[in-house]
């Protein structure tokens, strides 16, 4: 970790029960909340931080992705998102994740043909698909194949080779959007498309997802625009569940196609990637507007497991940056697409209308985030419900790849190794099965 670090800032813990002071340096980033380096805590004090769920951790210094919570402020390396969604493009932003710097135009052209001729799978990998039903979750069809690649690729997996991470990271890029589409049509009982090397990274997600052999897709500009933006806001975001679960297989030494295939299983979960999906079914259960009042409270209850899909988050307490920019491309999308009547859009309005006025919800800071609006984009883009969490892992691979190189390449990295409170049975004898009455 390479942040300023000032020996005179520092953290004085006093343990009362001996009454031993501790003196804990205190690190300052660029930006952000300052950190208590604990590293020498165990060593010093015999005693563990306890923090389930990592509320108060921060388990790494990185440079990638910088957000503020309370401001509602993402910024991919230095960059605000929405300047990236409106100005740049996914291969761009790709990019700049990925290296630190936007390309420049030689740089750009480049990155975009190498990214182009990775994105075709091993032929052997298509017989993976027919091991699923038909009726497979991609989600699960996902987490397989995008594993099994690492069977394919020996000439990339050492990971102390800087070349191999890179070859390594832009094979993931190039070949989620082609598993994807391969996942849809299985589901589907269509041909596969293979990838066309003459179509943006968000026009051949579209025409290997919606183009048959039997006629040509004319891939609309109104959606591949729409896609590539909304791959940009899903693209990275600091230490999620699924990033951390990339960077804590990976600092075993794992290689990157089994780290990602991690990722890809811990997106999946409701409460994180797999909200999209949950926000989509919540609304069709929901039904009509005059039913929000009655989810409304079910949500606030203690004892009811039901929750607001799209609505709350760990580190933002004011409006996710990206939410915002969702919903000018979901206006933007059924406008284009001459949707006027969008009943389940009404309810998702009418329900931010109703949640943020509510007094529990503004308590709890509780805001829609980057999921709440995806699920009705991508039902007006055709792509069906179960793979709106795929999309959003084929966006998230560019910066599970970028952290991951960045672990790698962090000198102060180590096998990821939390401890624990223990609370469990004390030392016992075994009683033999004959005393076990
Ligand atoms: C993503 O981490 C990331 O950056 C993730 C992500 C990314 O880009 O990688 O941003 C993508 O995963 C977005 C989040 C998508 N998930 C959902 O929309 C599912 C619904 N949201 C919740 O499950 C919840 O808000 C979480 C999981 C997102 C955050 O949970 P936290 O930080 O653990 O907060 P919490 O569960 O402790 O909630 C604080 C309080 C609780 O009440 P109390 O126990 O304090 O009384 O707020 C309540 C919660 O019950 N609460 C909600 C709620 N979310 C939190 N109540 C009703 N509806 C909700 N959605």
């Amino acid at each position: 970790m390479n942040a300023k670090k000032d020996a005179k800032q520092t953290f004085t813990l006093t343990d009362n029960r001996s009454g031993q002071k501790y003196e804990l340096p205190v690190v300052s980033g660029s930006m952000g909340p300052d950190v208590i380096d604990v590293r020498r805590l165990y060593n010093d004090t015999n005693c563990f931080t306890y923090d389930p769920g990592f509320t108060s951790t921060g388990s790494c210094g990185s440079k990638i992705t910088y957000i503020d919570g309370d401001n509602g402020v993402l910024l991919y390396r230095g960059y605000p998102v929405d300047q990236l969604a409106d100005n740049s493009d996914f291969p761009e932003v790709c990019y700049l994740l990925l290296y630190g710097e936007l390309p420049t135009p030689d740089q750009k052209k480049k990155f975009e043909h190498d990214i182009t001729y990775h994105t075709m799978l091993n032929e052997q990998l298509t017989y993976f698909f027919r091991g699923f039903r038909r009726d497979a979750h991609p989600m699960a069809v996902m987490c397989g194949v995008v594993g099994a690649l690492s069977a394919f690729y020996h000439d990339s997996t050492d990971i102390s080779d800087p070349k191999h991470r890179m070859i390594a990271s832009y094979r993931l890029i190039a070949k989620m959007p082609t598993i994807a589409a391969m996942a849809y049509k299985f589901s589907m009982g269509q041909p596969f498309q293979y990838p066309l090397n003459d179509l943006t990274f968000a026009e051949n997600f579209l025409h290997m997802m919606f183009g048959t052999p039997c006629e040509e897709y004319k891939v609309s500009p109104v959606l591949s625009k729409a896609i590539d933006r909304i791959l940009i806001l899903h693209a990275d975001h600091e230490q999620n569940a699924s990033t951390s679960t990339v960077r804590l297989a990976g600092s075993s030494g794992a290689n990157p196609f089994a780290c990602i295939s991690a990722g890809i299983a811990s997106l999946w979960g409701p409460a994180h990637g797999g909200a999209n999906e949950a926000v989509l079914n919540m609304l069709e259960e929901i039904g009509d507007a005059k039913n929000i009042p009655e989810y409304v409270d079910r949500a606030k209850k203690k004892d009811d497991p039901f929750r607001l899909m799209g609505f709350g988050h760990r580190v933002y307490k004011n409006f996710d940056p990206r939410a915002k920019v969702m919903e000018k491309i979901c206006h933007e999308v059924l406008n284009d697409l001459k949707i006027e009547d969008e009943p389940l859009l009404d309810i998702a309005v009418e329900l931010e209308r109703i949640a943020l006025e509510d007094d529990y919800f503004i308590e709890k800071k509780l805001y829609p985030n980057v999921d709440f609006y995806s699920g009705i984009i991508f039902k007006a883009l055709g792509i069906p419900t179960s793979l709106f969490t795929v999309l959003f892992a084929v966006a998230r691979t560019v910066g599970w790849v970028a952290q991951w190189n960045e672990m790698i390449e962090d000198p102060s990295q180590k096998i990821g190794r939390p401890r624990q409170l223990y609370i469990g049975e004390t030392a016992r004898k075994f009683k033999p099965l004959h005393k076990r009455i």
